[in-house]
């Protein structure tokens, strides 16, 4: 059984894997709407993740015999003023899911529940990972975004990103 604390912050964050794939995917409706199917495309595989992400909490809770509780997700509130301006705002939010996760990890450590930081671990890999994902896509749009011929390349290698189950799978 997991300490009610370390179980209360792991619930939140089911709740904030489903938000970081409602935001992500407002974003994608954003870029399709702009015809930017390829930036469309490239956040609707992060929303996918980011369902993965909730799932893997899910599943990690119900393995361990914690009652699970369903929150509401809100849905995101942003208007997007420029096509950069969701690029910043993943970024935002991805450095927002690497404290919480850190806030977790933390909390366990103190009680030496070993078992949720040896889970946590993949998830600060994987933050790592997202953010540095996020702060390459702005560093591309930076360079290549303002230009009409190369925003259209930029776009089409967007497009090319496929979705894959995640690397952490729990028994
Ligand atoms: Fe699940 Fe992008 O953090």
């Amino acid at each position: 059984m997991l300490n009610e604390k370390v179980s209360g912050l792991l619930n939140e964050q089911i709740n904030k894997e489903f938000y970081s794939a409602y935001l992500y995917l407002d974003i994608s409706n954003y870029y399709y709407n702009e015809g930017l199917d390829g930036f469309g495309n490239w956040f609707r595989v992060q929303a996918q993740e980011e369902r993965d992400h909730a799932m893997l909490f899910l599943q990690y809770m119900q393995n361990n015999g914690v009652k699970i509780t369903l929150n509401q997700i809100q849905g995101p509130d942003i208007e997007y003023t420029s096509h950069k301006l969701p690029l910043d705002e993943a970024l935002k939010h991805e450095q927002y899911i690497t404290a919480s996760i850190n806030d977790i990890y933390e909390e366990a450590l103190k009680i030496r529940d070993y078992r949720t930081t040896q889970f946590l671990d993949w998830f600060v890999k994987e933050q790592g990972e997202e953010e540095k994902n996020s702060e390459d896509l702005i560093k591309k749009y930076e360079l290549f975004g303002t230009d009409a011929k190369s925003l259209y390349m930029l776009n089409s290698e967007l497009a090319t990103r496929v979705y894959a189950a995640p690397s952490l799978i729990l028994d």
